[in-house]
């Protein structure tokens, strides 16, 4: 199998978008996958066997697969090296990974590869699937590679530009559906979502509020460019305006007051960064994660902003991170706010504050 520096060193093409070659495939070495501080992904490819015959000067270190005396990779063989590539690279669950990979690859879902496993993969998609394995070996997050994520059973689009998102925060949706259920509840609501990333609470609430106006508030104008497209995908980008903006500072004051804000903050210290798994802190947004100090340095900022911006019997719905919860009440204390418990996630931790502003006649 021959080392590769660059792709372009390959006789493949780059055609639509998709990486094309003319020789037979080989079987994957999981050697090629190394968690390499290079960001060029397509460095090390291996697979390739005709290089051997152009390039001698290549070290050639391929096997090849089993049923390939046609020079053909079935689904069943591409799976099976994918995850003992991936099993050579700390990967928890390799198999899982390889599968999602190689459906991604072929367009399908990944029950729909287990009935299609003697089917002969394209050798194009064979590339594909190799550099896709090469940047999940190097922790890159399976997510990004595919560029979907799914949150409250929507597909949406992720890039580095934002973070993925993650199932705890559905909480915030579930508990903002609450709100609105009340008996008072306003029909034609207006929400703000405040850090909106790819815009998943954003989206999720205007679709099941269908008369509310959504405002996504977020700092990187790449994210609001990722959120504004998956309103797009949708349907519902006609209700949802994308504002870049510090904060709430942003916001000019014909959008005065609002019913609810929605808002998952950078809440990890700046100790606890270095703790954080390899493919988040490598791969995930800083500045979606951190806010470079005690991790509360968010909260002290938009609790006030908020207050200004809410109208008195409206909420704020805040995520916190595991064992925040005491810090982020204390910040509550003698304000507006009138603050509930917070509810737990599934594994029982304090996820999720809901705050509601006190009319004018409960104003302490
Ligand atoms: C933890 S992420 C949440 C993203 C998304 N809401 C979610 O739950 O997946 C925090 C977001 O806040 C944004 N952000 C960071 N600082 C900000 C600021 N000063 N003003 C507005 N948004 C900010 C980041 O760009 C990031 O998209």
């Amino acid at each position: 199998m021959a080392t590769v520096r660059n792709y372009r060193d390959l006789d493949i093409g780059l055609q639509g978008g998709c990486i094309t070659d003319r020789g037979s495939l080989w079987k994957i070495n999981p050697s090629i996958i190394a968690r390499s501080p290079t960001p060029d992904p397509c460095e090390q490819l291996l697979l390739i066997p005709h290089m051997r015959n152009r390039e001698p000067e290549h070290k050639v270190r391929a096997e090849r697969a089993p049923a390939e005396s046609h020079g053909l990779v079935t689904i069943a063989q591409a799976i099976k090296a994918g995850e003992e590539a991936l099993s050579n690279h700390d990967q928890e669950y390799p198999r899982l990974d390889a599968e999602y990979l190689l459906a991604h690859c072929l367009g399908c879902s990944r029950t729909q590869l287990y009935t299609r496993y003697s089917e002969v993969i394209p050798n194009s998609t064979l590339i594909t699937y190799e550099l896709a394995l090469a940047r999940r070996g190097r922790g890159e997050p399976i997510q990004y590679i595919t560029e979907v994520r799914e949150f409250w059973g929507l597909d949406f689009r992720v890039t580095p530009a934002v973070l993925i998102p993650r199932p705890e925060t559905e909480l915030i949706v579930e508990n903002a559906l609450k709100i609105f259920g009340e008996p008072n509840a306003v029909a034609s609501s207006r929400i703000v979502d405040l850090g909106s990333g790819s815009g998943c609470m954003a989206v999720a609430l205007a679709i099941e509020l269908t008369d509310a106006r959504v405002i996504a508030v977020d700092l990187s104008l790449d994210a609001l460019r990722i959120g504004c497209e998956n309103a797009e995908r949708h349907g519902v980008r006609d209700r949802i305006d994308f504002v870049q903006s510090d904060g709430l500072t942003g916001l000019n004051s014909s959008r005065s007051t609002v019913d609810l804000i929605v808002c998952n903050p950078p809440y990890i210290s700046q100790a606890e960064f270095n703790d954080l798994p390899y493919e988040v802190r490598q791969f995930e947004p800083r500045c979606a994660l951190t806010d470079e100090g005690d991790g509360l340095g968010f909260y002290r900022k938009f609790i006030p902003e908020s207050a200004a911006r809410v109208k008195p019997g409206g909420h704020l719905i805040l995520e916190l991170s595991t064992g925040q919860s005491d810090r982020v009440i204390s910040l509550i204390e003698k304000s507006d706010w009138d603050v509930t418990p917070p509810v737990k996630d599934l594994q029982g931790h304090d996820r999720c504050l809901v705050l509601r502003r006190r009319g004018l006649g409960e104003m302490i």
